[in-house]
Order: structure tokens, then sequence, then C-alpha cells
């Protein structure tokens, strides 16, 4: 039997003023995929990203992540249960190093409190050696390990966006959102990004959700794909059925 989704989105209405951004949406992140989430601009899918992550309020839906009605939390508490994102416009912290950059991303996870840092705790510090060790973990996994001591403002823009998955992925979530990853990369270091996406998936067993412009990225490495357009779910299916969708198809070409 396959396992539960990951991720339910269901009946999500979100409104901006007069702007009907999202309007009665159901998204199904199945567990252990690949999910896209693609349509043109302005559809709604940075909207829905914020909604799953309690960033942006829904005047109506549900959220439930993992088996667990996330509705009502905050965004932090959305993190701990499992659901981290990026963003479309890049935010690393350029003045921090690149190590550091990660180890902000696992310290979501540490369990100690001010008094442990203030007083350098035997617990703290061991916490923050595990916390090191992990961050470097990450790094290694997308291949910025030698990188680790320059600050992140100093790395090209493509690295910055795999130290970016470093940091998402250093707070082990159940879900990784992924909100245009791609934009602004070159062909070869978006074709080293689906390799990573794939592993993220493969090799450290976190599902992902893509929101991407990139149909061959989409195409080559999705599982399953939704459409949005205008607020609305057009079509979900397999890469394949989507492709072949006259109504995709004629929301893409603007018919
Ligand atoms: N904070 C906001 N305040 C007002 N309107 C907003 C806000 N955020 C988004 N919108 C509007 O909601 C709609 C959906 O925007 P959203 O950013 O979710 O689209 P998108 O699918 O991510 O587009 P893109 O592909 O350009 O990133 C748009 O009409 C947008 O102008
Ligand atoms: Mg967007």
């Amino acid at each position: 039997m396959p396992d539960a989704p990951i991720l339910s989105v269901s009946e999500a209405c979100v409104r901006f003023g007069g702007v009907d951004a999202l309007v009665e949406v159901d998204f199904t992140i199945e567990t252990g995929t690949v999910t896209a989430l693609i349509g043109p601009n302005g559809a709604g899918k940075t909207t829905l990203l914020g909604a799953v992550t309690g960033m942006v309020p829904m005047h109506r839906g549900r959220v439930v992540l993992a088996g667990r009605d996330v509705t009502a939390m905050a965004p932090h508490a959305r993190a701990l249960a499992g659901v981290v994102r990026t963003f479309q416009n890049l935010e690393v912290f350029a003045n921090m190093t690149v190590l550091e950059n990660v180890m902000t991303g696992r310290h979501a996870l540490v369990r100690y409190g001010i008094f442990d840092g203030i007083l350098r705790t035997p617990r703290f510090r061991a916490g923050e050696r595990a916390c090191r060790e992990a961050a470097l973990d990450r790094l290694d996994f997308v291949g910025l390990a030698d990188k680790k001591d320059l600050l992140a403002g100093e790395l090209p823009y493509g690295s910055q966006r795999l130290l970016e998955m470093a940091r998402a992925v250093a707070a082990e979530p159940k879900l990784l959102l992924l909100d245009e990853p791609a934009a602004g990369l070159n062909t070869r270091e978006t074709q080293a990004l689906a390799a990573l996406i794939a592993r993220v998936r493969d090799e450290l067993g976190i599902t992902v959700g893509l929101v991407e412009h990139d149909m061959d990225l989409v195409m080559g490495i999705s599982d399953a794909v939704t459409v949005l357009s205008f607020g609305a779910v057009l079509a979900s299916g397999t890469p394949r059925r989507i492709q072949e969708n006259p109504d995709v198809v004629a929301a893409y070409l603007g018919d």
C-alpha cells in the first residue's frame, strides 16, 4: 500500500484585497515524489507555497502535513512539523560564511535555551559541534564543502542557489518546497540542479514540491505535475499526460 500523501491541501482560498489569488485549490503531494506546480505568471504558485508554510493566510481551506492538520499552526511550528521552503528571490545571508548559512537552517532543530548559549554549557557545545558537522555534511552533499569559509556573498550566483538548497535540507524537512530554483541558472547549472533535486528525493528521502518555469527541468524529473491558472487547478497528472492536455497547452500559449 502506498504511503499517505505528505501534503494534502483542500479547498484553499486566498484573497489579496479584491484579487482572488487562490480559489478552492486542492493540491496533493505523494510521499517520496518530486511534484511540480506549474502555471503562467500570476497563477498563484508562490501564494500556494505561502499558504502551505503558513506565511500567507487562507480565508478558507485546510492543510494536512504528514497526516497532521497544520491549518491553525504558525509558520515556525509548521517548519518543525516538517515543511521548509526556499524563495523565488535568492535569500542567502551575504555577510555570513557559507558554513554559517547552512548552520542557520540547522538551528531550527536545536533544543537548548538562551542560558545554555550564554553559559556555553556542555549541552550547548555538544549541540554546536553536531550542528556544524551536519551543516558540513549538507555542504558536501551539494558540492560546496571546499567553499565553507568564504562569505556567502562571494560565491557566484549558481553556487548561492546550491547553498540555499543546503540550508533548506539542513533543517531535515519531510517536505521541501522550491520556488523557481533554476531562475537565473545557465543550461549546465540547470542540469546539475535537476540531478541534485533527484538526489534530495532518492538519497535524503525528502519529498520535493517544485515550482518552476523551466519545462525541461520539470518534465525531466517530476513524478507528478499540477497546473494552476488564474488561482485554480487546471489539471493534475503525470508529466506526459500534462504535456498532452489541450487546456494546459492553451493556458501557456494564451489561446
Ligand atoms: N502580497 C500580495 N498582495 C497583493 N497581491 C498579491 C500578493 N502576492 C501575490 N499577489 C497577487 O496574487 C496573484 C498570484 O501571485 P503569485 O505570486 O502567487 O503568482 P505566481 O504563480 O507565483 O507567479 P510567478 O510565476 O510570476 O512567480 C497575482 O495576481 C499577484 O499579483
Ligand atoms: Mg511565484
